[in-house]
């Protein structure tokens, strides 16, 4: 059965899903985009990345044209056409500006466009939480704009295959000494028992996850500190993890060929993940 994709307002076979050549997604990344979760079937915290797409529209001045209440059914929809109405799976969601002829001004008349692809999540590989994984850390050369989820990915794209070039998961990126947070992922270092991770602004994304792992913590009794963390504390830190939609927590224990802590997923981030995962799969 061919995959199902939604494009401007229809439920279309993958193969005949096509975007002008001039789309301004395409000539300029002019667009903007949301991951999604959904376990069984339900969609996890929906509401917040509605939210964070119509920030990141509002920031880049782009009329959203659908309200969220369509964008919520026709991703629910979108689901069941293909057969993912119980599974564990991930929404793709992009608006671009649209086709226009290629001018970097907005075309007078915009006629944006919004793709959704639905696709199975395939399950976190229990080795990266039994073992934990390794990171570089690479110059965060990224605009001073990043909280926009835009899809101008190039140096997040540049600094995600140089980590997997080097054999390790993620980059972890350093802004001006600052670690500012992964290639595609936030960054959370703890000290103790107490949590530090780079405050909300322009240059972090705001995780979905994020919030949701600062949520779990304070209440199990975690503090949380919203700082900008110099690099040099990371070899200080007792856990280092990364948190993602798709990838839920992910234990770090080895940076730049140096340990992180005892080189092995810690107590704290094993909790925060099991009970993430019991919020997920019941809160959904
Ligand atoms: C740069 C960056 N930071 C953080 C995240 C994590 O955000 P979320 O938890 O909403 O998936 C992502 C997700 O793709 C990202 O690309």
């Amino acid at each position: 059965m061919s995959e199902t994709v939604f494009l401007n307002g229809q439920f279309v076979p993958y193969e005949q899903a096509l975007i002008p050549v001039e789309d301004r997604g395409f000539l300029f990344g002019d667009g903007i985009y949301e991951v999604v979760a959904a376990y069984g079937g339900r969609f996890w915290r929906m509401e917040e990345h509605l939210d964070r797409l119509e920030r990141s529209a509002l920031a880049i001045h782009l009329p959203l044209p659908m309200e969220r209440e369509a964008i919520r059914r026709t991703a629910e929809e979108l689901l069941r056409r293909n057969g993912l109405e119980r599974s564990d799976a991930s929404l793709y969601l992009e608006v671009t500006r649209g086709p226009a002829p290629r001018n970097h001004l907005f075309p007078e008349e915009p006629h944006p466009t919004v793709v959704m692809i639905a696709r199975p999540l395939p399950p976190v590989d229990p080795a990266v939480v039994r073992d934990g994984v390794t990171a570089i850390t690479v110059p965060d050369i990224r605009w001073q704009s990043v909280h926009i989820k835009s899809v101008c990915l190039l140096p997040n794209v540049l600094a995600k295959q140089a980590a997997h070039e080097a054999g390790a998961f993620e980059a972890i990126l350093v802004r001006e000494g600052v670690l500012t947070e992964g290639s595609s992922s936030n960054l959370f270092l703890v000290f103790g028992q107490e949590l530090h991770t780079h405050p909300e602004g322009p240059f972090i994304l705001s995780g979905v996850t994020r919030g949701a792992v600062i949520e779990v913590a304070r209440d199990l009794g975690y503090p949380v500190v919203e700082r900008a963390v110099p690099l040099e504390e990371l070899w200080r830190a007792d856990e280092v993890f990364v948190t993602g939609t798709t990838s839920e927590v992910v234990p770090v224990v080895r940076v730049d060929d140096r340990l992180v802590g005892s080189g092995r997923p810690g107590p704290v981030v094993l909790r925060l993940l099991q009970e993430l995962r019991r919020r997920t799969r019941g809160e959904a």
